[in-house]
């Protein structure tokens, strides 16, 4: 008798209730085990809700780092506001702190455009006209994109859409007849994550896009290039527009899990993406997602993650989890400090690192 489990922790009580469990369905029958399953999933979400609360208890009053202020509007947010979302295969979000306030997506955008071109052209398209390549410097390096051209040559797929060059070339992709239709079916693809309707936070829209001259250079330099096609100017407008929709830490959370789980929105069911697409997503994530300290994040954790300036962190434990933390003070590197500290803490309480090897005989 074959019983599958919502609940796949890798904690050692996890899998020794996994074990009882399955002997008991074998003895006693699928009624027994299936009336089992609901006291394994409360132990596991007990088990998070703990590594969730001790990990907010502990870094709540951190004070390092600092919001961003290269977009004016990002430097008014409150730093205190700290929120941390974890979502399992069942659709419970576990939460702590305040996981109301919206802060604008930012970067973390880029994972789902780039996701919704690979969903709608397939894993090829992204690969061959960006690359799936770490850069190795800043999210708006133009020396990167000039490091290219001049080692491989211009238009080399070398870069990845998690950078800014790669990002606003991603947004370029997706297919429409009007700004508007691209814009629908961007704003579409991050509702779906969410599972629901998200808006886009206005004055940090026109704050950014006041003060976005770099991002155009860096457009009309990939359409010089070959990245983008035709009118750069659009791209970065909609990417200025994607980058500034309002999330709270469970629209994140969600939005994480929607990628931990297949591309199937846990919460609301729907599947969102093809499950055969996330892996190419993932590795995207695990070699870009926090930019020039991507390799020591993922040494960390091993999860899949992403940051925005906003203060977001979106992490993905393939399977297991999904969790978010908002928090706007950043590091050096633009990656909110207290959201690395708290994801790793509660991430290694649960066994999230899916390079972590199993007990032996487990
Ligand atoms: O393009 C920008 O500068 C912002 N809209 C996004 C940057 C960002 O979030 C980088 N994140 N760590």
């Amino acid at each position: 008798m074959q019983v599958s489990f919502n609940y796949n922790f890798s904690t050692t009580s996890g899998v020794r209730m996994k074990r009882t469990i399955y002997a008991a369905a074998v003895v006693l029958g699928m009624t027994a085990a299936t009336s089992a399953i609901p006291t394994l999933r409360a132990q596991a979400g007990a088990d998070a809700q703990k590594a969730v609360d001790a990990a907010y208890a502990k870094f709540r009053t951190l004070k390092e780092g600092k919001n961003a202020d290269y977009i004016p509007a990002l430097a008014k947010v409150d730093p205190n506001l700290f929120g941390i979302a974890l979502v399992t295969a069942d659709g419970k979000i576990i939460t702590a702190g305040d996981v109301q306030t919206e802060v604008s997506i930012q970067s973390i955008s880029k994972v789902f455009t780039m996701a919704q071109v690979i969903e709608e052209q397939g894993l090829d398209a992204i690969a061959k006209r960006i690359g799936v390549d770490a850069t190795g410097a800043r999210f708006n390096s133009i020396i990167a994109v000039e490091g290219v051209r001049t080692v491989v040559g211009a238009g080399a797929p070398e870069m990845n859409p998690l950078v800014n060059p790669g990002a606003i070339s991603a947004t370029s992709m997706v297919r429409g007849s009007s700004a508007d239709e691209v814009w629908k079916k961007i704003v579409g693809f991050h509702n779906d994550a969410a599972g629901r309707q998200l808006s886009v936070l206005q004055d940090v829209y026109k704050s950014e896009s006041d003060t976005n001259q770099r991002n155009q250079a860096i457009g009309a330099l990939m359409l010089a290039y070959g990245y983008i096609k035709d009118n750069w100017q659009q791209a970065v407008d909609l990417y200025t527009r994607q980058c500034s929709i309002g999330v709270n830490a469970k629209d994140l959370g969600v939005m994480a899990a929607t990628l931990a789980f297949g591309g199937k929105n846990p919460v609301t069911g729907k599947q969102v993406m093809d499950a055969a697409k996330v892996p190419g997503v993932l590795a995207v994530m695990a070699t870009a997602g926090l930019y020039d300290d991507s390799g020591k994040w993922l040494y960390a954790t091993g999860l899949p993650a992403k940051s925005g300036v906003g203060g977001g962190i979106i992490a993905v434990s393939p399977g297991k989890f999904g969790i978010a933390i908002v928090s706007p003070p950043l590091d050096d590197a633009g990656n909110s400090v207290r959201a690395q500290r708290a994801i790793t803490e509660i991430s290694n309480a649960l066994g999230g690192n899916p390079y972590a090897r199993a007990k032996a005989g487990s």
